[in-house]
């Protein structure tokens, strides 16, 4: 009867909707905020350079992540595939996080080193040329355009205020870093950087 209530009374049931969600948030997810835990990088993780940066940014550009997972969840079948689960204090400079949710290629949190960056390059030109059946697109226009150098900067400035450790040294060869590179160099250089600082390999 008292469900009826709920039901037949809109209001009502948007209110105890409410209710029930900041309920849930407030235990489960504000606590992470002031956890050592999810917020103190691990040993030696360094901000991304300006060149993985902006490759960076080409991932989520191309949406990489709408295929690719950036997170080993703690299971023996991933740990055994793809290496060390991961840690949230290995994201703490990612802005945004790059988590995924879809599996439709494998996890990449570990992809850093697996292969050359001739195979990265060829894979990325051409897919079935060195995974015949692979059904990854190819993408040959990161080899023809240039990394746009012109908000590097402002990029790594921003982070900066968001608590990336960022030296003003860095921020002020930002530009020569990348200017020049073509933006097959930067994606290759943010894949080969993932997920290396634990060394723990499948
Ligand atoms: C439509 C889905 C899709 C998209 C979009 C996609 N991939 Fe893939 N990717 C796959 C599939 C499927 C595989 C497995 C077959 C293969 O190796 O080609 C794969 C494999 C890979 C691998 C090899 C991983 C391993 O451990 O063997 C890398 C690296 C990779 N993708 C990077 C990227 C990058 C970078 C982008 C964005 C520029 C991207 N992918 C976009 C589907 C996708």
């Amino acid at each position: 009867m008292k469900h009826e209530l709920i039901e037949k009374h809109l209001g009502l049931m948007i209110l105890l909707i409410v209710l029930t969600i900041s309920g849930g948030f407030l235990v489960e997810v504000v606590p992470l905020f002031f956890l050592k835990e999810t917020n103190t990088p691990v040993e030696g993780l360094k901000p991304y350079t300006a060149l993985q940066l902006e490759g960076r940014d080409i991932y989520i550009r191309e949406g990489c992540s709408v295929c690719h997972t950036q997170q080993i969840r703690p299971f023996r079948s991933e740990t055994e595939r793809y290496g060390h689960y991961s840690v949230a204090g290995e994201f703490v400079y990612d802005r945004p996080f790059l988590w995924g949710s879809k599996r439709t290629g494998p996890d990449l949190a570990r992809v850093g080193g697996r292969y050359s960056d001739a195979w990265q390059r060829q894979h990325l030109y051409d897919p079935r040329s060195v995974v015949p059946e692979s059904i990854m697109p190819a993408f040959p226009w990161l080899f023809e355009d240039k990394v746009d150098y012109t908000k590097t900067a402002d990029k790594m400035k921003t982070l900066q205020t968001l608590g990336v450790p960022y030296t003003d040294e860095q921020i002020a060869n930002a530009e020569s870093e990348v200017k020049g590179k073509f933006e097959i160099e930067a994606l290759v250089a943010y894949l080969q950087h993932l997920g290396t600082v634990i060394s723990e390999k499948r």
